[in-house]
């Protein structure tokens, strides 16, 4: 059993104090926002994350995983911090420290025994070397530390099963000795674990969202071609996926990546790139490719609708993938102002991302369910590949609409059923 400190319960925060917990270490996970805490103390999850809320509740039942919002508390007999705070996107999409530097300051401020301080969130080469300048340069009397980066492989949606079975576990460091500590911590996951100098271990996590960013990116400009010559992406993908050093995963053709984390990463990537001179030209057809692939949706909504003006377009799912309530860098986002902006009313949809969605859309129209969505649409555009979507009555769909347009921005359905049904349907690369 070790003393572990999280700061930040975010998605990776939150799943990584409840993991531990769970792995039987004392966990003490703090946050500077207070509701979070609050709520967190009355078994209120701040997110949507499958299996979370229980894991949760067993761990804070049995005394292993408490909140906190006072450093003091949290570091008093901690052996080991980790750092999971945002890293947004910043200036020029240079990834921004501000929650990292507060965190480190903070740790600092109130460390008076030595201390492992372990860098999860995902951040810049080279900033596991300026933590360690913050917390010397802030320490009031020196006192002995190690910084080790340890990347977050995790998923939203899957994110307790991602944590508990990883691929790999990274740590960089300096310092082997405090390496060696942190691998222990991670003996029980069972993976391979992987020591590393600290810049490494920064960029295998930017080079492993970057190439998960180009496997799509590839795959959708693959579905455009296909597009042209008639043929389906989806079979395309999966004629190649079983060549073993293809593979199947992250090959779904769609409306383009979105989330916390790649468009940020991609960018903070190619920015690192840029300042030190060099010329990241596949990163950036990556992006380019993958705000194309927003603006092909909507483009195909034109070819089968004749002006936005007075038209009411319904958004079946909004959350930026399944299985989450993050809207951060939603393409629903990005097609919902589209549509605003060119006088459709905007209706939109999604199981768990609604309130979510209102803030970032604030002209959108919500549903109660997929059926009054599309009452009286003009068109329904798919946007995230819910499961509850999967199996919908059709029948009850298209005759509830005003007219009968589906683009289906996630490949979700069979073109030939939908035609079937009686709708005007398009996906992404399916030969039409
Ligand atoms: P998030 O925005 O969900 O949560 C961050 C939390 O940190 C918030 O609750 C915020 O209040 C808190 N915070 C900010 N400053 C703080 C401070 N000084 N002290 C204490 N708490 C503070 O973020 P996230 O999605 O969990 O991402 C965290 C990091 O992990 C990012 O670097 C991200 O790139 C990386 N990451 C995210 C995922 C993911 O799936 N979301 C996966 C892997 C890695
Ligand atoms: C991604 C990575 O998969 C994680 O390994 C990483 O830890 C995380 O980013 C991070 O660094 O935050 P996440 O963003 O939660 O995880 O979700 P993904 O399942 O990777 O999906 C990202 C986006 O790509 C979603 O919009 C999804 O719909 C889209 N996607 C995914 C596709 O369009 N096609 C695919 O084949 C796969």
């Amino acid at each position: 059993m070790k003393n572990i400190t999280v700061i930040g319960v975010g998605y990776v925060g939150l799943v990584t104090g409840a993991c531990f917990s769970d792995l039987g270490n004392r966990v003490i996970a703090l946050d500077i926002n207070e509701e979070r805490i609050q709520n967190l103390a009355k078994g209120i999850m701040p997110i949507y994350e499958p299996g979370l809320a229980e894991l949760v509740e067993r761990n804070v039942r049995a005394g292993r995983l408490v909140f906190t919002t006072s450093y003091d508390e949290a570091i008093k007999d901690a052996e080991f911090v980790f750092i999971a705070v945002g890293t947004p996107e910043g200036v020029d999409g240079e990834a921004d420290l501000q929650y990292v530097r507060m965190a480190a300051e903070s740790v600092a401020n109130v460390m008076d025994h030595p201390l492992i301080i372990i860098n999860k969130s995902t951040v810049p080469v080279g900033t596991g070397d300026w933590v360690a300048d913050i917390v010397r340069e802030t320490q009031p009397s020196p006192v002995e530390f190690a910084v080790v980066s340890c990347p977050e492989f995790l998923r939203e949606g899957s994110a307790i099963r991602d944590f508990m079975n990883p691929d790999r576990t990274v740590l960089g460091s300096e310092d082997t000795t405090a390496a060696e500590r942190v691998a222990q911590l991670h003996l029980p996951l069972r993976a391979p674990i992987m020591v590393t100098d600290l810049r490494t271990a920064e960029m295998i996590k930017y080079a492993s969202n970057a190439f998960l960013a180009t496997r799509i990116s590839f795959i959708n400009e693959i579905a455009n071609i296909c597009e042209a010559l008639g043929a389906d992406v989806k079979e395309v993908a999966r004629g190649m996926g079983y060549d073993k050093r293809i593979g199947h995963h992250f090959l779904e053709a769609g409306v383009g990546y979105g989330g916390s984390c790649f468009p940020k990463d991609v960018k903070a990537l190619a920015h690192m790139a840029q300042v030190h001179g060099k010329h990241p030209q596949l990163l950036h057809a990556v992006m380019d490719i993958n705000a194309y692939q927003r603006r092909h949706v909507l483009l195909k909504l034109h070819e089968h609708l004749d002006g936005l003006e007075g038209r009411t377009i319904a958004l079946l799912g909004l959350a930026f993938k399944q299985d989450t309530d993050d809207m951060r860098e939603a393409p629903s986002i990005t097609i919902g102002d589209y549509l605003d902006e060119h006088g459709a009313t905007v209706r939109g949809y999604d199981p768990a991302a609604m309130e979510w969605a209102k803030r970032a859309m604030p002209y959108l129209e919500t549903a109660a369910d997929p059926y009054e969505l599309v009452k009286g649409a003009d068109a329904v555009i798919v946007l995230t590949p819910w499961n509850e979507f999967k199996n919908l009555d059709m029948d009850r769909i298209k005759n509830a609409m005003r007219v009968p347009v589906m683009v289906d921005g996630r490949n979700l359905y069979d073109p030939a059923q939908m035609k079937a049904h009686g709708f005007t349907y398009s996906g992404i690369g399916r030969g039409d």
